[in-house]
């Protein structure tokens, strides 16, 4: 969680850092600060708020300040306020960084580090990485009393000492005021990328703050320290192993992180989906033979079908996403599969044997408690794949193999597109599964054909984006809102549940609509809508039974059914129609409704849709 952004070049630094810290603030958006280094002296700006609060306390840019750090932030330790804000600099006034992370061993390390004299000022816990380097670059000298080598750079090793004191994740750029030819930064278990410019260097959470200025970047791997100056950059281990990097092409554009005309990314990434799916299918589907090529999965189809259990790992949308897989594996390929949050499976001792494929989801691959799954999997000798949206990602690298989404920057923090192309990753490699044990070519061929034509007809629902509108309209003031489905429609109606809290701030609850009768239905009144994903399907006429058991008990009711289903009408107070397909692909339809709805929804409450409050886009915290 928390963005960083550093530049290291000849051009003003605050523009460079207030952009990419724009770019950054659906990481987090509770304070933001910037530090400037010229003629050894920092001048440090943060405040609470959002970056428009920051811009406000900024003097005009001074072309002499060309290196800087600046960070936005969400609040782990100490509340969200100006002292808390980064950059924090150590007790010697000496070092000043920003931290993206947590220090698991904070509070051990603050108490030792006060005990030796060094005073401080936040509730931070990355307070406490800044004194320790400022301690380390004071005394020159090892806890065991050995001296720093004599042709070190004691900037470098300062940090380097600390680090080896240091539990936890971090992504750090660090400047001190000794040293102003210098750009420090570091990697453990939080993304941090270099960009490499002509002449300049932007060191970030992520390269949407970079590719404005460079497509060139290294992206750093755990445990590495890159250092900047005037001649160049050189990576090291923070143990001072020598690290051969890479420079790579940033494979994001700028137009895909921009807004476009859009009011919000969450509007734009909705409607994007038509072009995100068609991208994700692009080159993968065999229609002819019924097959599915994934470039990632190519060295592991020989064990894959041998698979005795599937175990579906995620969070949030992710989790849904993962939900939908659980019965399409079960289904299309007869492999007993189940999803588990990522959170409660690595203390749950699951049981991996041998056979059990395991499947992490997430769509910027940075969720901690995803990556932690996928670790513990890995321990435990599990085959672990990734179904990842960013490119190199932490989980992306972390996983044996993968399949990507490819549907672009996700920015707004409620999550559409990527839900969309998960769940289609997943149809697909079901498909391929199922192919390579008993699914007839027929078979798949039809529903590979059907999920091509998803693309269209999610296109066909956003045209009724104006009717979905006035649904909003007429059901916004409502505090309390369900939303139901059956099999396949189930996840949806969590997704739908999960949209609607957590940007309109209503309160909402998905079930699986047989469930009602077993307590929930005491809810119902006039006052609280129901949302019903009842499409043409096989448990269509349970379903209409459940509607109408709301209905007889005053309840309102709003109906997601199939293109030309005349008979459901009658049981709709509004209406929303999604074209007919296989009831396996549904969900990539019905859920486009419900995101429109909670998207209408908050805009009509006056929130900010793509900054949920209390929320940010990639958990990076466990
Ligand atoms: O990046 P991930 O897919 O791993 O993120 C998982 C969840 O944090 C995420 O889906 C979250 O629930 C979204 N805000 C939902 O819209």
């Amino acid at each position: 969680m928390c963005g960083i952004v550093a530049y290291f070049g000849k051009k003003p630094a605050q523009s460079v850092l207030i952009e990419g810290l724009k770019r950054l603030e659906y990481r987090g958006y509770d304070s933001a600060g910037v530090a400037f280094l010229t003629n050894n002296r920092f001048s440090i700006y943060k405040t609470a708020g959002r970056i428009s609060n920051l811009e406000d306390i900024l003097p005009a840019a001074d072309p002499e300040m060309t290196v800087g750090i600046g960070h936005t932030r969400w609040a782990t330790h100490g509340e969200p306020n100006t002292v808390n804000a980064h950059p924090h600099l150590d007790y010697t006034g000496k070092i000043a960084l920003v931290h993206n992370g947590i220090i698991e061993n904070y509070a051990t390390l603050k108490k030792w580090l006060i005990k030796e004299g060094c005073p401080f000022t936040s509730q931070t816990d990355t307070e406490v990485v800044a004194n320790l380097i400022g301690y380390f670059y004071e005394r020159n000298h090892t806890l065991d009393g050995r001296n720093a080598p004599a042709n070190c750079n004691r900037f470098e090793w300062a940090v380097q000492q600390a680090l080896q004191e240091i539990y936890g994740t971090y992504g750090l750029a660090i400047l001190c005021s000794d040293c102003p030819g210098v750009l420090i930064g570091v990697k453990r278990g939080s993304p941090l990328i270099l960009g490499v410019g002509k002449n300049e260097f932007i060191l970030a959470s992520d390269a949407a703050a970079i590719v404005e200025h460079t497509t060139q970047a290294v992206y750093l791997s755990d445990n590495e320290m890159v250092s900047v100056s005037e001649n160049g950059f050189s990576t090291k281990t923070i143990s001072n192993e020598a690290v051969q990097s890479e420079l790579k092409a940033i494979e994001i554009s700028l137009d895909q992180i921009e807004l476009e005309g859009f009011d919000h990314y969450m509007q734009k990434e909705i409607a994007e989906q038509p072009k995100a799916i068609e991208t994700c299918l692009n080159g993968r589907i065999d229609l002819k033979n019924g097959r599915v090529i994934l470039g990632g999965l190519q060295n592991y189809w020989r064990e894959l079908p041998r698979t005795k259990k599937i175990i579906l790992t995620a969070c949030g949308t992710a989790w849904h996403a993962g939900l939908v897989g659980e019965f399409l594996f079960e289904q299309l390929c007869r492999i007993p599969s189940e999803v588990e949050y990522a959170s409660e499976f690595r203390y749950r001792n699951p049981v991996i044997d041998e056979g059990t494929l395991v499947i992490a989801i997430s769509q910027s691959g940075e969720t901690a408690d995803t990556l932690a799954a996928v670790e513990l999997a890995r321990e435990r000798g599990a085959c672990v794949l990734g179904i990842v949206n960013v490119v190199g990602s932490s989980i992306a690298r972390l996983t044996d193999a993968g399949v990507y989404l490819r549907v672009g920057p996700e920015i707004g923090v409620a999550s559409t597109k990527a839900f969309t192309a998960q769940t289609a990753v997943l149809a697909m490699l079901a498909i391929e599964l199922g192919r390579r044990r008993h699914l007839s070519s027929d078979y798949a061929s039809s529903l590979l054909r059907e999920l091509t034509q998803i693309p269209q007809k999610i296109s066909r629902i956003l045209e009724q984006n104006e009717h979905i509108r006035q649904i909003a309209q007429a059901n916004a003031d409502k505090e309390n809102w369900l939303f139901l489905g059956r099999g396949f429609n189930y996840p949806v109606a969590l997704e739908g549940a999960l949209k609607l809290k957590e940007i309109s701030y209503i309160h909402a609850e998905g079930l699986p609509a047989a469930e009602m009768k077993h307590g929930p239905i005491a809810l119902i009144t006039d006052r609280m809508p129901a949302v019903f994903i009842a499409p043409r399907c096989s448990q269509y006429e349970k379903l209409i039974g459940n509607i109408e058991e709301v209905r007889a008990r005053g309840g309102r009711t709003i109906v997601i059914a199939t293109e030309g289903d005349e008979d459901i009408r009658t049981y709709a107070d509004h209406l929303i129609t999604v074209p007919a397909a296989a009831e396996q692909l549904l969900p990539m339809l019905t859920v486009v409704p419900l995101q429109l709805l909670a998207y209408h929804a908050a805009v009509l409450r006056g929130h900010d849709v793509d900054k949920p409050r209390n929320l940010a886009k990639s958990v990076t915290v466990e």
